[in-house]
């Protein structure tokens, strides 16, 4: 059977890395198309050469835009290389505009579609992600839901394809990255020892649209003067802090590390040894619990209900108030659950559904 998996950004490439690893190793063509959505080295070319994938077999090379853009250029430009390529089976990941792109160009080709991290719903349909995971969970003909509550969320709203548990692939790829990241020496390039910072992302559109959201970070940062915090930033949150106005506020915030987007095992090493993380995106609350970080979310919602528990993770919106009491104080370790996200065998269990649909 002929793969392609359809990738475009930043958390697409980490989830590709051990699929692609165990579909080859299946005896499966698997194909790469990278839609061109992130295009920055450190956005992507980084995940390849750590995850060591090969290039990838086709390149859409749409880049940035609005979302209608992205997807209607990328449903336009992948529609003819599916064609050509003679593809059986499209693999989309995550929610991101390429994983919608993906969907429905392989329903619109009439190719079968398999969702990877399918039926996580935070139920703020205001997020762009939580609709492209609905369009996309109902265009699928297989989805790999990563924990039990995906799975109830998918029978909830009476969805086609047939549905798989499957455990999630951040736990497969965390084993793997947090004893290379031994190696890492960002540490050492930042001058920080282990455990005596606060790691921070944010680019989420609802918090980087915002000025006001902005400010709230700067005083966040103010009120924490004491604190290291390292920062690396998403391109889209540097954009935003250059056309607010308040880069040399950042800047003067001498407590603040900021740097380019690093790669991934970079980033692990940071994050297994920092104090606690705060951000606002998916895959880094996932990544926290399972290194036991405690995790400080920017937003009023999370579609990874289970980090939740034993308040290894807290909602606290972009409030500069409320963040910096979570930093502050002390995280419950009791309730944890070392299954929640399944056994880390995900890509290998994916491959193997793949391998006997191929048979039969
Ligand atoms: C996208 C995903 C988001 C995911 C994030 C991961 C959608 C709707 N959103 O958001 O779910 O969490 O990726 O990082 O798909 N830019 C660059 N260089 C790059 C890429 C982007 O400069 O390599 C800048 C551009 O100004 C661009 C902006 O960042 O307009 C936003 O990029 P885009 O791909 O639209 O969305 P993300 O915010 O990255
Ligand atoms: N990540 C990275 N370098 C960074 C920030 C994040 O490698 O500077 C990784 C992170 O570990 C996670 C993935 O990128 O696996 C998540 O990407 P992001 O937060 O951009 O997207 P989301 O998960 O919110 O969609």
């Amino acid at each position: 059977m002929k793969i392609a998996s359809i990738v475009g950004a930043r958390p697409n490439f980490v989830k590709l890395g051990p699929i692609h690893k165990s579909l080859k190793g299946s005896g499966n063509d698997h194909l790469i198309f990278h839609t061109g959505q992130h295009y920055d080295y450190e956005m992507s070319d980084i995940f390849f050469t750590e995850f060591t994938l090969p290039k990838p077999d086709v390149h859409l090379g749409v880049g940035s835009g609005s979302s209608c853009f992205q997807i209607g250029e990328i449903v336009k430009r992948l529609e003819s290389k599916l064609v050509e390529k003679q593809i059986d089976l499209v693999l989309v990941y995550g929610d991101t505009n390429s994983t919608l792109a993906g969907a429905i160009c392989a329903n619109k080709c009439n190719i079968k579609l398999g969702h990877i991290e399918a039926g996580l719903r935070s139920y703020d349909v205001s997020m762009p992600e939580e609709n492209n995971r609905i369009l996309t969970d109902h265009l699928s003909d297989y989805l790999y839901a990563p924990t039990i509550n995906a799975m109830k969320n998918l029978k909830k709203e009476g969805i086609r394809g047939k549905i798989y548990h499957t455990g999630d692939l951040s736990v497969e790829i965390i084993s793997k990255t947090s004893s290379i990241c031994k190696k890492s020496k960002i540490l050492d390039i930042l001058n920080l020892k282990s455990k005596s910072y606060f790691l921070l992302t944010m680019h989420r559109a609802e918090n980087t649209n915002s000025k006001y959201l902005f400010v709230q970070l700067l005083e966040t940062f103010e009120a924490l003067k004491d604190s290291i915090i390292v920062f690396p930033i998403h391109p889209r949150t540097k954009k935003m802090f250059e056309s607010f106005g308040l880069l040399n506020r950042l800047l003067e915030c001498s407590n603040v590390k900021t740097l380019l987007p690093v790669g991934y095992i970079d980033f692990i090493a940071l994050l297994q040894n920092s104090l606690k993380i705060v951000t606002d995106s998916g895959g880094i609350q996932k990544e926290a619990y399972l290194l036991k970080v405690p995790c400080i979310t920017m937003r009023k919602n999370t579609e990874w209900i289970e980090t939740l528990k034993g308040q290894w993770n807290v909602l606290t919106g972009v409030d500069s108030k409320k963040i910096v009491k979570a930093i502050k104080g002390t995280s419950s370790s009791s309730k944890y659950s070392k299954s929640a996200f399944g056994n880390g065998k995900t890509s290998h269990i994916i491959s193997k559904l793949l391998s006997n649909l191929a048979m039969n």
